[in-house]
């Protein structure tokens, strides 16, 4: 006997990324064994900083990309499981680092490690979590697999770099925030996916589309980050809106709403980034502006652009569970308010 529920009552079904979840569960109880256990140190000062933002969570996005991208190529073994671990620890060195380069307090629904233990421990912590990535990569001992995942770590800190540079500067162009991003978020989203079809030793046609499957939904997902630093919810993203506006970051939003604006919405732009002269009611009149030039929308049509290019990679896989929950998370990550 089914449950009857009323026609009117069904609500159209929100991108999520339960597929994904679902398909590697069991790989990813093990990724989260060896995250507990790789973040362990005889120096307490490390396991503390480490578990504060470990036990916080997150989404895991990247590591079930592995996972899934492994499991999707029919890889057998078990080097998957500690790829995803480095990916994933990759990722957590780089919010430790990133959370003191933009001085922002809350990560992940908690106050950030660095307001907790400060900016040292929270630089050296991360820097043992990039060491430890390493190591599982070599004990896996796929050198195509280690030597896409260290291109990737030197790319985001090239990219994080570059977004140094380009800070309170108002004549960032687009071109130039896309070669940000690209470089400081779709490089691990694209290294991630890509060690799959790597490590279970498929065709090089494979390891490209999956490439390009993981850059194009990393561009997705920043400019939707972006557009949520705006106009998204502090408690839904566990992070505080208006970092980015805060610390001076010229994203998207701002560039399209900069350039769209009239002499005098360009004074306040360059009043507030660039001066970095921010008074009360700002933030608020800065998204007011984003809305009348359609920024925040145009931000996300252009998420949803590169979410076309990340779905039409996979075209040449037959359809199977793993595909579908890959293109999902393609929809999640554009849809997505968290
Ligand atoms: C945050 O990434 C950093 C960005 C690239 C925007 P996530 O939103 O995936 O962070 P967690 O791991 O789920 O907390
Ligand atoms: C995150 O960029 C990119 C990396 C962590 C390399 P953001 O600075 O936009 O991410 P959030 O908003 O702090 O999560
Ligand atoms: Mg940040
Ligand atoms: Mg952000």
């Amino acid at each position: 006997m089914g449950v009857v529920v009323p026609f009117e009552e069904k609500q159209p079904v929100e991108p999520s990324i339960d597929r994904l979840v679902g398909l590697v569960t069991d790989d990813m109880e093990r990724v989260n064994r060896l995250i507990l256990s790789k973040a362990g140190s005889d120096v307490a000062l490390i396991p503390e900083v480490a578990n504060h933002l470990i036990s916080s969570g997150g989404k895991r996005l990247r590591p079930m990309l592995t996972l899934a991208a492994a499991q999707m190529c029919g890889y057998a073994g078990d080097g998957h499981v500690k790829l995803a671990t480095s990916v994933e620890f990759m990722h957590t060195a780089t919010l430790l680092h990133d959370d003191v380069v933009d001085e922002s307090d809350m990560r992940r629904g908690k106050l950030a490690a660095r307001k907790l233990w400060g900016n040292q421990a929270s630089v050296l912590v991360g820097d043992f979590l990039l060491g430890q990535a390493f190591r599982m990569m070599v004990e896996v001992g796929n050198l195509q697999a280690l030597g896409i995942l260290s291109d990737a770590a030197s790319v985001i800190a090239e990219g994080e770099v570059m977004q140094l540079a380009a800070a309170k500067n108002m004549a960032t162009t687009e071109d130039e925030y896309l070669a940000v991003i690209r470089a400081k978020t779709a490089a691990l989203f694209s290294a991630a996916a890509e060690v799959g079809p790597v490590v279970a030793g498929r065709a090089r046609e494979e390891q490209a589309a999956f490439r390009s499957y993981g850059t194009n939904l990393g561009l997705a997902f920043q400019l939707i980050d972006d557009a949520l630093d705006y106009g998204g919810s502090s408690a839904k993203l566990g992070k505080n809106v208006g970092d980015d506006f805060r610390e001076g970051k010229i994203t998207l939003p701002v560039v399209l709403a900069y350039r769209r604006g009239s002499d005098e919405d360009r004074a306040f732009w360059s009043r507030c980034l660039q001066e970095a002269d921010i008074r009360d009611g700002d933030l608020a009149r800065a998204v007011d502006l984003m809305r009348r030039h359609r920024a925040l929308e145009d931000t996300v049509e252009r998420a949803r652009h590169y979410g076309s290019i990340a779905r039409d990679a996979l075209a040449p896989f037959r359809e199977s569970e793993h595909k579908r929950a890959l293109l999902e998370v393609v929809e999640f990550c554009v849809a997505r308010a968290h």
